[in-house]
């Protein structure tokens, strides 16, 4: 598990494991595709956040290892978004560290972060209401690229090339996503669940190492559900590593390879689900909760 690897590309493997050979190409032709979970990407060490009196995540440490769904769960206010906003810069750690890569993320700023290859969507809906889809995944793309958000929007001579690069992986994108159909609707005419898969394009779109989402199913019926999971294992499969924040233990087992429970913003439990499902400080931290609190 130390080694990083580094594969040889077996195009007819990644296509029997699903992968979209072609929207990945769309996406990001520069990026190398592996579907094997592999070292640690992302260290979480000691990580400490306290909020004056409120110790809301406490000496936690895992890893996330490359090419894994990594189910991060735990009851309400057990520190799961804290966590997040720890690891992408929202917060400053009070201690401990993140790395990614082997270095450390601490004190970078948030697009910076993003840029190191870590992108995140939010509990709370964030996307630009007043413009399109596909320019909402237009802005993600620029924080990797160098195409210019203006450029792109008013066809400047000059930006003509990298602007049909951006419009063409914007459109792969919300393909892939499975809201093509929507890509010109202002994003706050999009219904919800759409929505929720514009912030997983728009997060796509800076070409990350490691997606982190925050409750992309909070809200969903159980068939909607059953898609977006579906959706989170074909990213896996395009060679992304994934950090799935649900506190429905019942849907993250089915999707995630393993599970790091939090409890009171400590780390109770870290195996894979069968480990985690029978696990009596699992079943105790989550008694009371109501089975499919999406809240
Ligand atoms: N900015 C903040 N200031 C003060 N307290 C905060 C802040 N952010 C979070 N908290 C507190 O930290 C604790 C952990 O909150 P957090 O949002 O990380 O929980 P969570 O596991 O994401 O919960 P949920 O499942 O409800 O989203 C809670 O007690 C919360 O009230
Ligand atoms: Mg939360």
């Amino acid at each position: 598990m130390s080694e990083a690897i580094e594969p040889e590309i077996d195009i007819d493997a990644l296509k029997e494991q699903g992968v979209d050979l072609d929207v990945a190409e769309k996406v990001a032709p520069e990026r190398e595709i592996s579907v094997e979970v592999g070292d640690a990407l992302v260290q979480v060490q000691n990580l400490t956040i306290k909020f004056g009196g409120l110790t809301a995540l406490d000496n936690v440490s895992f890893d996330i290892n490359r090419g894994e769904i990594l189910g991060l769960i735990g009851p309400n206010g057990a520190g799961k978004t804290t966590c997040f906003n720890a690891m992408t810069g929202v917060y400053k750690p009070t201690s401990g560290k993140v790395l990614l890569e082997g270095k450390p993320l601490n004190g970078l700023a948030q697009h910076k972060i993003t840029r190191r290859g870590l992108a995140r969507t939010f509990q709370n809906i964030r996307l630009f209401g007043e413009m399109t889809a596909l320019e909402n995944v237009v802005v993600g793309l620029d924080a990797r690229h160098k195409t210019s958000v203006g450029g792109a929007l008013f066809r400047l001579p000059t930006h003509t090339r990298e602007e049909k690069t951006a419009v063409e992986r914007g459109m792969a994108l919300l393909e892939f996503v499975g809201i093509a159909d929507h890509a010109h609707f202002l994003s706050r005419h999009l219904p919800y669940g759409y929505q929720r898969r514009l912030e997983i394009a728009r997060a796509l779109a800076t070409d990350p190492k490691v997606l982190c989402l925050d409750e992309p199913a909070a809200g969903f019926n159980p068939a909607e559900k059953e898609e977006l999971m579906a959706l989170i294992r074909t990213i896996r499969n395009d060679g992304y590593t994934v950090l799935l924040i649900e506190h429905d233990m019942k849907l993250v087992m089915g999707v995630t390879d393993r599970i790091v429970v939090l409890e009171f913003g400590k780390k109770i439990a870290d195996a894979v689900p069968k480990v985690i499902r029978d696990d009596p400080k699992v079943i105790s931290a989550y008694l009371g909760e109501p089975e499919d609190d999406v809240a």
